[in-house]
């Protein structure tokens, strides 16, 4: 009776066998790409300043380190879950290096010196505080402007925006609502559109 129930049951087993094993490598496979995710900071890898291969990155890092002659808790602990002031700062200046398609040096010489392109950099921070912009809003990488980019261009130039400032733009778009029109502004539009005879 047990000679027989073997003998009937070897088959299943061996077939269970078969299901069983690739799963078995198939989870170990799974664990092990998850586990070096994890051994990889996750969060802190995402930075879109930061390029290439992890030996390429570090290199980076070490690069602004070395630039502002800092430690790196200057900005930020180890584990990247705690920013100083400096750190917070950085994050914002790395979305404006990408947007530009520049790295930090291209206007900090270090902690303390900036480059000539100090005063343009810091009206463009301004102008991006009060109209509630990203730089990227006009910015798309190195020498390239977006097409509002284009557009304000213009405005710059005819509204002589490097010594009158951002304020003026006020007159026809609202404060911190990245240039939309205000009802001047939209009379003006309409005259515009009025004279095209559109
Ligand atoms: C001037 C400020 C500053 C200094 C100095 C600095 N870091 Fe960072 N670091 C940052 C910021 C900002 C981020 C991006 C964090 C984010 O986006 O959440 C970052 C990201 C990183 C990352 C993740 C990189 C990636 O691919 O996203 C690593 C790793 C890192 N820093 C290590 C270091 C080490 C090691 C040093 C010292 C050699 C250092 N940092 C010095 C500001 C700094
Ligand atoms: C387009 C020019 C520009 C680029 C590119 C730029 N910065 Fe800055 N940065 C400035 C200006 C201008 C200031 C001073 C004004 C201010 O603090 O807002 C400044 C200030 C800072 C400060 C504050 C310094 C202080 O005195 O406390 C930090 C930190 C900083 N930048 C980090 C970075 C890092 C890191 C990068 C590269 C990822 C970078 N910056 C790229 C223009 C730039
Ligand atoms: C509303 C549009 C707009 C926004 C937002 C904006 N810029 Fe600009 N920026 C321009 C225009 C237009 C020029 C002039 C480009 C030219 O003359 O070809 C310019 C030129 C510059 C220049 C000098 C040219 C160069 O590439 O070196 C710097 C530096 C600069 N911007 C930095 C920034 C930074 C940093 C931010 C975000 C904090 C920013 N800009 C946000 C429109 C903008
Ligand atoms: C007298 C009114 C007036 C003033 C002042 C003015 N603008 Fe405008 N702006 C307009 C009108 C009208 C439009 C919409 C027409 C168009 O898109 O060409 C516009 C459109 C724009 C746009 C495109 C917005 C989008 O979402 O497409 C940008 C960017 C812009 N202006 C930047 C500026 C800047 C920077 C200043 C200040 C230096 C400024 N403007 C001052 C009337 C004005």
């Amino acid at each position: 009776m047990l000679k027989l129930f073997k003998k009937h049951h070897f088959n299943p087993y061996i077939f269970i066998a078969c299901m069983v094993i690739p799963f078995c490598y198939g989870n170990i496979a799974l664990t092990d790409t998850e586990e070096t995710s994890k051994s990889k900071p996750t969060a802190t890898y995402s930075n879109p300043y930061f390029k290439g291969t992890k030996e390429e990155r570090d290199a980076q890092v070490k690069k602004i380190a070395e630039l502002f002659g800092v430690d790196c808790n200057f900005c930020h602990n180890e584990e990247l879950t705690v920013f100083t002031e400096e750190g917070e700062k950085s994050k914002l200046m790395m979305r404006a290096s990408v947007a530009l398609g520049v790295d930090c040096d291209y206007c900090h010489i270090d902690l303390k010196h900036h480059k000539e392109n100090e005063q343009q950099a810091r009206r463009m921070f301004e102008l991006c505080e009060i109209m509630g912009t990203e730089c990227n809003f006009c910015h798309a990488g190195k020498d390239k402007l977006t097409v509002k980019g284009e557009k304000s261009k213009t405005a710059f130039l005819t509204r002589a925006w490097p010594t009158e400032g951002t304020k003026q733009c006020l007159q026809c778009h609202i404060e911190k609502k990245q240039f939309a029109l205000n009802f001047y502004g939209w009379q003006v539009l309409n005259a515009m559109k009025g004279l095209k005879g559109m």
